[in-house]
């Protein structure tokens, strides 16, 4: 290749890596990150992850809150605990993918 193409060739890498980033997927993101304790279709597992589907919480609360809820978790200490188990923080996601998955709990809500 010509050699003063490669400059070319390197800022459309470069400029098309965040672009797919920004483009995560929920359902991805949630089974990677979430499944192991909130189970396939969020319904919860005993001992491990609260049932997403008929919260309240989920319905009620704004994608935006629910992603800084998501950042930081919410441990036993925290007098909003539920079950005094850990919900672990997620704050090395990165804020598409933190969105991806509080839209895609929020899609799948089915709270009365
Ligand atoms: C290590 C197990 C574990 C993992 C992994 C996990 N959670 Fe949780 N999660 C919990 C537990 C336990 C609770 C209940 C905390 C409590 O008692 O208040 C919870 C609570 C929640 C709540 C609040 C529900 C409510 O009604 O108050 C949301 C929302 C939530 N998790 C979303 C997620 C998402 C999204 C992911 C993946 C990015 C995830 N969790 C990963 C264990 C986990």
């Amino acid at each position: 290749m010509n050699n003063r193409l490669w400059p070319v060739v390197l800022m459309v890498v470069c400029a098309t890596i965040p672009a797919f980033a920004a483009a995560a997927d929920g359902g991805d993101v949630f089974a990677q990150n979430c499944l192991a304790c909130h189970g396939s279709g969020g319904e919860g597992i005993e001992n491990l992850g609260a049932n997403l589907r008929d919260s309240a919480f989920v319905r009620d609360t704004a994608a935006a809150a629910l992603v800084e809820f998501l950042r930081v978790g919410r441990f036993p200490d925290d007098p909003a605990s539920a079950t005094g188990r850990p919900m672990p923080g997620f704050g090395w996601l990165t804020d598409g993918e933190l969105e991806a998955v509080a839209a895609f709990i929020k899609s799948r809500s089915s709270a009365p």
